[in-house]
C-alpha cells in the first residue's frame, strides 16, 4: 500500500498511468489511419546517411499484435499487483509480505544450524570459531551502524569491546539488553543543584573522581552537590547498572569529556537508547550475538585442546 498524503495523489497517479496506457492505444490507432503522400516509389522523401530511403510500408501485422499483447498485458498487471494509486491489486500482494515470507523462510532453514548453538552457554559458544563468525556476520548487519565494525562504539554509542558496562557485562544481560532494548534516562538536574556556578562545581567534582584534569577549588565546593546525582551514580559515583547509571569514576565517557560536557549532561539530562532486537532477530540470532559481544571482552581461556 502506498502512503499518498491525500487522496487526490492516489487518483493523480492512477489517471497518469492509465491515461499513459490510452495514449499508447491512441497512437497506434491515429497512425494506421492516417494516409501520407508517397510517392510513385513509396518513399517518404526522407533519406539518411546519403542513400538510405524511408519506405511508406504499413506497421507489420505481428508487431502491431505484439504492441497490443504488451498494453494487455499491462492491464492484467496493474489489475492483479499494486500500481493504481492506492489499490492493492487483486493478488493483494506487497513487497513486505514477500520479504517476511523470505525471511522466516530462511529462519525455518537455519533453525537446524543454530539448534546446536542454543543448546550451549555463550561461555562455551565463544569457544566455537564457526560460532563466532556467524556472530560477526550478525553483528556488521544489525549493529555495527551504531555501535561501529570493531563494536568500539562512538559518542553516544557504548563500547561493546571493553570491560565497562552500562547495563551489565554478564552473558545474560548482554542478551536481555539485545532481546528488550534499553532506555537510558538522564533528568535535567540544573534546578536539584543550584546555580550555573553550583553546575560547574560538581562538574569538576565529577572530573576529580577519575582524576581527569580539574579545578580543585570547585570539586571542593561541588562535592556536597553530588547528592543529587547518588541516587543513581551512587555516593561514591560508581554508577547503578540497574538504572543503566555509567560508572562517573573510570575516565570512561559515553557523552563527551571534560567540563563542558558534564556541565551540559546536567543542564540538559540525555535520553539514550538501545533498539530492542525481538522480533526482528530470533532467539537463536541473539543468543549467538549475545555470546559474540560477551567474548569481545572476555578474550578465549588460553589452552583449549
Ligand atoms: C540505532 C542504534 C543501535 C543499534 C542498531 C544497536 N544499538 Fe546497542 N545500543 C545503542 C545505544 C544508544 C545504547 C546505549 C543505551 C543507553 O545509553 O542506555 C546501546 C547499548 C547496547 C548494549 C549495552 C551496553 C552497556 O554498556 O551495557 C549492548 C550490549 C548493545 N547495545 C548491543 C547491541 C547489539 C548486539 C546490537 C545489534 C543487534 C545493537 N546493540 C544494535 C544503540 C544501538
Ligand atoms: C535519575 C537518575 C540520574 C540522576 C539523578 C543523575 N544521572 Fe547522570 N546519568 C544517568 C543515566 C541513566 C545516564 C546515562 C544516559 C545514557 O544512557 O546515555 C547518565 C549519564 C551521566 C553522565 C555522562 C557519563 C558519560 O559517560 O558520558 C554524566 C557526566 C552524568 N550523568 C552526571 C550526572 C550528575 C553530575 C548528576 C547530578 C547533578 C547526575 N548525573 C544525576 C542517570 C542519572
Amino acid at each position: 500500500m502506498s502512503d499518498f498524503t491525500h487522496g487526490f495523489w492516489s487518483l493523480f497517479v492512477a489517471g497518469v498511468t492509465l491515461a499513459g496506457i490510452v495514449a499508447c492505444l491512441l497512437l497506434l490507432w491515429v497512425t494506421a489511419r492516417k494516409k501520407v503522400a508517397a510517392r510513385s516509389d513509396n518513399t517518404t522523401g526522407h533519406v539518411w546517411d546519403e542513400d538510405l530511403t524511408e519506405m511508406n510500408n504499413p506497421l507489420p501485422l505481428w508487431w502491431v499484435g505484439m504492441f497490443i499483447l504488451t498494453i494487455v498485458f499491462g492491464l492484467l498487471y496493474l489489475v492483479a499487483y499494486p500500481g493504481l494509486g492506492s489499490y492493492e491489486g487483486e493478488m493483494r500482494w506487497t513487497q513486505k509480505a514477500e520479504y517476511e515470507a523470505e525471511v522466516a523462510q530462511a529462519d525455518r532453514e537455519l533453525e537446524p544450524l543454530y539448534a546446536q548453538f542454543t543448546a550451549r552457554k555463550p561461555e562455551e559458544l565463544a569457544a566455537d570459531p564457526n560460532a563466532m563468525a556467524i556472530g560477526e556476520r550478525l553483528f556488521m548487519n544489525n549493529c555495527a551502524q551504531c555501535h561501529g565494525s570493531d563494536a568500539r562504539g562512538s559518542k553516544g554509542f557504548p563500547n561493546l569491546a571493553d570491560r565497562d558496562w552500562l547495563h551489565g557485562g554478564a552473558p545474560d544481560k548482554i542478551v536481555e539488553t539485545i532481546t528488550k532494548g534499553r532506555v537510558g534516562t538522564m533528568p535535567p538536574m540544573a534546578a536539584a543543584v543550584g546555580s550555573p556556578d553550583d553546575v560547574k562545581n560538581v562538574a569538576n567534582y565529577v572530573l576529580s573522581l577519575s582524576n581527569a584534569p580539574h579545578d580543585s577549588v570547585r570539586a571542593q565546593l561541588g562535592r556536597s552537590k553530588f547528592t543529587a546525582c547518588a541516587a543513581c551514580h551512587g555516593n561514591d559515583g560508581k554508577g547503578n547498572p540497574a538504572l543503566g547509571a555509567p560508572n562517573l569514576t573510570d575516565d570512561i565517557w559515553l557523552h563527551g569529556w571534560g567540563e563542558q560536557a558534564i556541565v551540559s549532561m546536567v543542564n540538559n539530562g540525555k535520553t539514550n537508547e538501545m533498539p530492542a532486537q525481538a522480533g526482528k532477530l530470533t532467539d537463536a540470532q541473539i543468543h549467538v550475538l549475545g555470546s559474540y559481544v560477551w567474548s569481545l571482552s572476555n578474550p578465549l581461556p588460553l589452552a583449549r585442546p
